[in-house]
C-alpha cells in the first residue's frame, strides 16, 4: 500500500519533472533565487545518486539510471539495493531539499510546494527529529500559505497513532483493571474506533473545503479503517468517552473533540489545494536558518536575502475539483502561486502506521 501511493507520488514528481521550470514541487520562477534553487536541486540530486551507487549494494549505477533516479522504481526493479538503504538517501535527498528551500525559495516557506517536500521528508526519514523541522507545521494565517495545513494534518495522524497505542496498552484508562478476554478484546477495539474516528476528524476537521481524496483520505480507508472494520465502530464509539477517558482529547494526543460515528461522516470538501494571498519579503528566519535533522545533526543554511526580489503572488480561492458550478470561487485571475489541480498534498500513510495497526489487530483477534 504505502509503495503504490510512493509510486504515485514519484509519478506526480515526474511528470513535473518535464516541465521546464519546475524544479522538485516548485515552480523555481516564483523562488526568491530561481538559479539558486535549481542549482541546489542540481546538486542535491548528485549527492542522491552517489549516496545510492555508493551506499546500497548490487549495481547501484546501473540501477539509478534506467531508473533516472526515481526511488519507487529503484526498489522495484532493483530490490537488491535494498530498500532501507534508498530510502535512507532519499532521507538526506529530502533534507537538503529542505536546505534549498530555506536558502533560495525562502519567500514560499508556507507553501503547498514546500509542504509537500517536507511530507516526502517525514514519509521517508526512519525516525525525523519532527520538532526540529523548520517553518513546520505553517503558523495560523501565514502569508503565500496553503489552503489547507498539511503539516497539522499529519502531526495529528501521528499523535492520534500513537495514542492508539498508548491507550490499548492501558486498561486502567477505564477505571479499573481487566482479567476478563472479552472485557480486554472490547477495550482495544474501542481504542481502535476512536482512533480510526479521530483520524477522519484530523482529515475533515482541518481541511473542510479540501476535498479529502487529496488530502490520503482514500489510502487511510484502504489500508487501515476497513480492514479495521471501522464500519462496526458504531457501538463502540457511543459506548466510550474517546476524548476523555481514552485519551484522545489531550493535545499531546491530537486533541481532538469530535468523534464521527460510520453514519454520520462529515461532507466532503471540493477544492484543490492553492495558496492564499501574501507576500514574504524577508526571510522569516533571518540570515540563517538553522533546523536539526535526526536530533544530533544540525543544518544550518545562509539565506542571501541582499539582492533578492520578491514580487507578489495572487491566490485564486482554488477550483472546484468536483463541480464545475465554482461560483463560490473568489478566483482573481490567474496565479503564480496556484498549485496545478489534481496535484497532492503528498500526504501518505506512512509505513510505521499500518505496522502499528497490524499489530495491534493481531492482538484483537487472538
Ligand atoms: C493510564 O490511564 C490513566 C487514566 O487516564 C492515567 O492516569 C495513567 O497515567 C495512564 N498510564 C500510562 C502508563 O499511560
Ligand atoms: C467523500 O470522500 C471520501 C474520501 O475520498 C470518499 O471515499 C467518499 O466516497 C466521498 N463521499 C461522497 C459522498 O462523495
Amino acid at each position: 500500500m504505502s509503495v503504490s501511493s510512493r509510486a504515485l507520488l514519484a509519478l506526480v514528481a515526474l511528470s513535473s519533472m518535464s516541465l521546464a521550470k519546475e524544479v522538485g514541487y516548485f515552480d523555481s520562477s516564483s523562488c526568491a533565487d530561481p538559479k539558486g534553487f535549481a542549482s541546489c536541486y542540481e546538486n542535491v540530486d548528485t549527492t542522491y545518486a552517489n549516496c545510492v551507487n555508493n551506499n546500497c549494494a548490487g549495481g547501484g549505477e546501473l540501477c539509478y539510471s534506467s531508473c533516472g533516479g526515481s526511488t519507487s522504481c529503484m526498489n522495484e526493479q532493483c530490490p537488491g539495493l535494498g530498500i532501507d538503504c534508498t530510502k535512507a538517501c532519499e532521507c538526506e535527498r529530502s533534507a537538503l531539499q529542505i536546505d534549498c528551500a530555506g536558502q533560495s525559495c525562502w519567500n514560499r516557506v508556507y507553501s503547498c510546494e514546500y509542504q509537500a517536500t517536507v511530507l516526502d521528508y517525514l514519509s521517508f526519514c526512519s525516525s525525523p527529529d519532527r520538532d526540529g523541522l523548520p517553518y513546520w507545521p505553517t503558523p495560523d494565517d501565514a502569508p503565500d500559505s496553503c489552503s489547507c495545513n498539511t503539516g497539522q494534518i499529519e502531526q495529528k495522524e501521528y499523535l492520534i497513532v500513537n495514542q492508539m497505542d498508548v491507550c490499548s496498552n492501558n486498561q486502567t484508562n477505564i477505571g479499573r483493571i481487566m482479567t476478563d478476554v472479552d472485557a480486554i478484546t472490547e477495550y482495544g477495539q474501542a481504542c481502535v474506533c476512536c482512533a480510526f474516528s479521530a483520524i477522519i476528524s484530523a482529515i475533515w476537521g482541518t481541511c473542510p473545503d479540501t476535498q479529502p481524496s487529496l488530502l490520503a483520505a482514500d489510502e487511510w480507508f484502504a489500508g487501515l479503517l476497513n480492514p479495521g472494520h471501522w464500519e462496526d465502530c458504531g457501538p463502540f464509539l457511543e459506548k466510550y468517552d474517546c476524548g476523555g477517558d481514552l485519551g484522545f482529547g489531550r493535545i499531546d494526543a491530537g486533541g481532538i473533540t469530535k468523534f464521527y460515528t460510520p453514519g454520520s461522516l462529515p461532507t466532503n470538501g471540493t477544492k484543490s489545494l492553492y495558496n492564499v494571498d501574501g507576500v514574504i519579503s524577508n526571510p522569516v528566519s533571518g540570515d540563517v536558518l538553522t533546523w536539526t535533522f535526526r536530533s544530533t545533526l544540525v543544518h544550518a543554511v545562509t539565506v542571501p536575502s541582499a539582492d533578492a526580489t520578491v514580487t507578489g503572488t495572487k491566490a485564486t480561492g482554488g477550483s472546484d475539483v468536483t463541480a464545475a458550478t465554482a461560483a463560490a470561487s473568489t478566483a482573481t485571475g490567474k496565479a503564480e502561486s496556484d498549485v496545478k489541480p489534481g496535484m497532492g498534498s503528498s500526504l501518505i500513510v506512512p509505513s510505521w502506521t499500518i505496522a502499528g495497526i497490524v499489530g495491534i489487530l493481531v492482538l484483537l483477534t487472538l
